[in-house]
């Protein structure tokens, strides 16, 4: 059993349009444990940090996505969470759904509350509203935890569902 954590955003748009609660249940619902969590708003060189010295972001998209990511997700505050279970990274992935919320399938977090698409993003000149960041691989969701958590903010505590198997497995 493969137990990873994973670092997942809510960004500005979930929050302003009050849906933070609402997407958050999908990720419970599908057994993941919250170990951290906070409101936040970074700055400038936090964001850079994030998205280009760990994501690439500048050389795998280009500065325009870069400089309009930044500007939205500077927009308001975010909710930061780690989030925990059994190949949690690529699990929540595919919850998330594909970065451009018109590609993503319905069923997914993006597919169901967003339409946006790449190219009226950028005829209107905007960083993608696509509701959540998901940590993209192990190496990722490793310097993200590390980035936007310091090691005492992270908890360790069992669901009532360990509790459940584990005094199962005792008897
Ligand atoms: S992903 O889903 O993690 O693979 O996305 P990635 O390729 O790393 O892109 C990083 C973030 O940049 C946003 N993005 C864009 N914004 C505006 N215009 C364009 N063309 C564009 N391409 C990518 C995208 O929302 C990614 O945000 P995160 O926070 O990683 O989901």
């Amino acid at each position: 059993m493969k137990i990873e954590q994973t670092l997942i955003i809510f960004k500005p748009d979930t929050i302003q349009r009050g849906i933070t609660g609402e997407i958050l249940t999908r990720f419970e619902k599908a057994g993941l444990k919250i170990v951290a969590t906070k409101m936040v708003a970074p700055n400038e060189k936090h964001y850079h940090k994030h998205y280009e010295d760990i994501g690439n972001m500048i050389s795998r998209r280009g500065q325009k996505a870069f400089d309009v990511t930044l500007k939205f997700m500077r927009d308001g505050p975010v909710v930061a969470m780690v989030l925990e279970g059994i190949e949690a990274i690529s699990l929540v992935r595919k919850l998330v759904g594909t970065t451009e919320p018109k590609a993503s399938l319905p069923g997914t977090i993006r597919g169901d509350y967003a339409h946006m698409s790449f190219v009226h993003a950028d005829e209107e000149g905007l960083g993608v509203p696509n509701l959540i960041h998901a940590s993209g691989d192990a190496d990722d969701a490793e310097k993200e935890i590390a980035h936007w958590f310091s090691g005492n903010e992270i908890f360790s505590y069992e669901t009532a569902h360990e509790k459940f198997t584990q005094s199962k497995r005792k008897k």
